[in-house]
């Protein structure tokens, strides 16, 4: 059995009710219109909003169309952690997913490989599916060591984890830089972190787990990139607040879903 393909739209610190609501509207509008090819059979749609968002969009996305996720989780079920959200307040707000480890958060909160760790197994216990993001900065890559830092990053992610998780992979360097790992640079990660997850948990197992793309992901890139044999859809950012190319991207991983 193929892996069924997941589109992901990131929407970073972006969007409000209002046009959230239209991105909804116009996204069940233009799956409907292919003629039923993009449905849910054929690609897994998700979305992230930020968290005043999360609302809106789930009530947006009820039929079925899209999944939804936060953006971010914190490791403790409640207490005083001022800003943050727990991976149950994620469930009561409508969500099935959460992003865990995305470079942002990396940078601009100082996460470290052991607290995204911590997060990821957080969302398992609440029945949230982490979508763990994993990746090299310009400067690990120029130094050789991007599959060294994916390691790191990959075991510290699901040390204590117990459940389903889908893994993606963001070069730093890529990501809204307009500038995307080629083909056979994305691929040459993907199948590693795909041996990497077949030495931690089995073959079979690595053979199932969806690893995305992400890093200026676009509709005129996610053809090439999406025919490389590990790559299994895309998370998206600046391109996933246009619904016309969001819409597009679906299209084009239904189309060549196995
Ligand atoms: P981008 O962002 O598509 O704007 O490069 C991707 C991401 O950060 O998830």
């Amino acid at each position: 059995m193929g892996r069924k393909p997941i589109l992901a739209a990131n929407w970073k610190m972006n969007m409000l009710r209002a046009e959230a609501g239209v991105f909804c509207d116009q996204l069940r509008r233009q799956s409907e219109g292919s003629g039923g090819r993009v449905s849910a059979e054929h690609v897994e749609v998700l979305v992230f909003p930020s968290f005043p968002l999360l609302d809106t969009v789930a009530a947006g996305l009820a039929d079925g169309i899209a999944s939804v996720g936060g953006q971010d989780v914190h490791p403790q079920a409640s207490g005083a952690h001022t800003g943050d959200v727990s991976a149950a307040q994620l469930v009561d707000a409508g969500c099935t997913w959460v992003l865990c480890g995305h470079s942002e958060r990396r940078r601009d909160h100082a996460e470290s490989d052991e607290w995204i760790g911590l997060k990821v197994k957080a969302a398992q216990d609440a029945g949230l599916i982490p979508l763990i993001c994993v990746g090299e900065t310009r400067e690990e890559r120029s130094e050789g060591r991007t599959l060294e830092v994916l390691e790191r990053q990959v075991s510290a992610a699901l040390d204590g984890a117990s459940g389903s998780f889908e893994l993606a992979y963001e070069p730093v360097w890529a990501i809204g830089t307009g500038e995307t790992a080629t083909p056979e640079m994305a691929q040459e990660a993907h199948a590693f972190l795909r041996r990497l997850l077949g030495d931690m948990l089995g073959v079979e197992r690595a053979s199932q787990v969806r690893i995305l793309y992400g890093g200026s992901a676009k509709p005129e890139n996610v053809d090439e990139l999406y025919a490389e044999k590990d790559i299994d859809g895309f998370l998206v950012g600046g391109a996933s607040l246009d619904s016309e190319k969001f819409s597009a991207m679906m299209r084009s991983c239904a189309r060549s879903a196995p």
